[in-house]
């Protein structure tokens, strides 16, 4: 099913597991210890927005996306209460321009492994080259397939599928294993990858 049908249908049914209320620590840890200073910023496939406002809460100048209506609803609501200035936009990242770009850091929790495809991932890897600047910075959280099988939770992709999407476009600064920020027992194991948009072709 198309992406965009696949993400509607959960939503207006209101399934959306991956909603989560405090910002996801693996954003903060970055932002704070690398440090990613304050500046453009964009957040595609933003969902209910609780990182985006947590970012512009942080001083970065915050343009969020999400395919569907129904979450940035959410999303704007949540801003307007905690009076963080986000401009939430209703587009399909992959296929629409993204009128604010060039952006300095882009982050996404679980949109680029929404992709089920190495051509998909691949053509999202360079439209977020496309929307970066010189030296922009990606953070991806991405859903590790190093758990056993099973049937529900996030898409479960291998190192090698994010390294395949992403070096003709990014140098990956650091690929590591973790899991997602959120109050379950035992939150689903990811990556978080964090790359530099290259200047020169790789080897
Ligand atoms: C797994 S959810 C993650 C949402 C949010 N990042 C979070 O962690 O709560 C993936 C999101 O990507 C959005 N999405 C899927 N395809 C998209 C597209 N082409 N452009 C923009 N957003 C898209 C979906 O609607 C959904 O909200």
């Amino acid at each position: 099913m198309e992406i965009k049908k696949r993400f509607s249908k959960h939503y207006e049914k209101g399934f959306m597991p991956w909603a989560h209320e405090e910002p996801d620590f693996n954003l903060i840890e970055v932002v704070e210890n690398l440090p990613v200073k304050p500046c453009k910023a964009l957040e595609p496939g933003c969902g209910t927005g609780t990182d985006s406002i947590w970012l512009a809460q942080s001083g970065f100048d915050v343009t969020a996306c999400d395919v569907v209506e129904i979450p940035l609803n959410i999303a704007r609501e949540k801003a307007e209460k905690t009076e963080a200035s986000v401009q939430f936009l209703q587009l399909d990242f992959l296929n629409d321009d993204i009128k604010n770009a060039p952006f300095d850091f882009v982050f996404d929790r679980g949109y680029f492994h929404s992709y089920d495809t190495p051509g998909k991932r691949k053509n999202l890897a360079g439209k977020v080259a496309s929307v970066l600047s010189d030296n922009g910075l990606w953070l991806s959280l991405v859903g590790s397939c190093d758990s056993p099988p099973r049937d529900s939770g996030p898409p479960m992709r291998s190192a090698k599928n994010i390294v395949d999407a992403v070096e003709k476009y990014f140098e990956i600064q650091f690929l590591r294993a973790g899991f997602f920020g959120n109050k379950e027992e035992k939150p689903a194991k990811i990556w978080v990858c964090l790359m530099k948009k290259r200047a020169l072709l790789p080897c």
